[in-house]
């Protein structure tokens, strides 16, 4: 960085890794240092100060924000999901809007492998079952799952982490279906997944897991029509992100059997409140948005949301921008 004057950073949260580090030595650093995100004040007055913000998936950057930062050239988040950004508005601005695709795939995909394996196997309910001491014996009808060696699993949303999915899923017999505007030969040749049409994949897929961002399009994508069109008893997995299941279908739907469990990543909203009616379900098994937490994983994120911001305040566009 030439200049004499360092540009003005506000980091959101303490990043994992060497990446803050890093900037530091370049940048007016000011990190967040709480555990919870800042609040929407401090971080309307933070950015109306800052020339870069580094943001998380639970940081709100929108029009509002950007009217009151006039200094601001770049928006850089560490997640790969970017719906927490109006990046039509950035653009507009000229605000630059990275993110992290790539660093987080096969991590990613692992835990939605994690997910598939535990709510079929109920492994969480296992585990709670032996700590309470209610195991006394070897039983027959004792905690009976389902099978995922040789089941149809569902991809909505064949990007890169379903791709990675549909991988691990191969190794586990599957046979895979997927729907997408486009078809992906690659993925069809490597895995032997075929495209097909929403109503099939929902009436013939034993477990659906999703992997598509959350836009307008995607809302809801999974609501009390596509529910009730699944298969009597399938498993749906979230690993993407709560707004595309129909919170409230979904409870009624796991209420009623005709789901036969879920297990969620992500809600609507996070984190779920304490009197959620998902917290009470025994079919139901939750994480709080985890899919990418690895020590290796996130430092690799916060890495390439630093090198983006560098790059955007060089004058560069940076290596992963969304802007169109
Ligand atoms: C993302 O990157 O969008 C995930 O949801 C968090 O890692």
């Amino acid at each position: 960085m030439a200049r004499t004057v360092r540009p003005r950073v506000f980091v959101t949260r303490q990043l994992p890794g060497e990446a803050l580090g890093r900037l530091g030595r370049l940048v007016d650093l000011h990190v967040w240092p709480q555990e919870l995100p800042p609040s929407r004040d401090t971080l309307l007055a933070e950015a109306a100060r800052s020339e870069g913000l580094v943001t998380l998936l639970t940081d709100q950057v929108d029009a509002r924000l950007l009217a009151q930062a006039p200094g601001l050239r770049v928006v850089s988040n560490v997640a790969v999901g970017y719906d927490n950004i109006d990046v039509p508005a950035c653009t507009e601005r000229r605000v630059v809007v990275g993110n992290t695709p790539g660093a987080l795939t096969e991590t990613s995909a692992d835990f939605a492998f994690a997910l598939i394996l535990g709510l079929a196997r109920r492994v969480a309910e296992a585990d709670a079952y032996v700590r309470a001491g209610h195991w006394r014996t070897w039983s027959p009808t004792l905690l009976l799952g389902t099978d995922v060696y040789g089941a149809t699993l569902g991809i909505v949303g064949p990007g890169a982490i379903g791709s990675a999915v549909a991988r691990r899923a191969r190794g586990f017999g599957m046979r895979i279906l997927y729907v997408s505007r486009e078809p992906r030969p690659a993925l069809e040749q490597e895995t032997g997944a075929r495209r097909v049409d929403k109503a099939t994949l929902l009436s013939e897929a034993d477990i659906l897991t999703l992997h598509v961002p959350l836009t307008p399009q995607t809302r809801h994508w999974v609501g009390r029509a596509e529910l009730a069109a699944m298969k009597p008893g399938a498993l749906l997995v979230n690993t993407a992100r709560g707004g595309v299941v129909d919170p409230d279908a979904l409870v009624e739907a796991l209420r009623e059997g005709r789901l036969g469990g879920a297990a969620l990543d992500v809600t609507d909203p996070e984190p779920l409140p304490p009197d959620s009616p998902l917290m009470g379900l025994p079919n139901v098994l939750l994480a709080p948005h985890i899919a990418s937490a690895t020590h290796a994983t996130r430092g690799r994120m916060a890495s390439m949301a630093v090198d983006n911001l560098l790059a955007a305040l060089e004058g560069r566009r940076p290596p992963h921008c969304v802007n169109p």
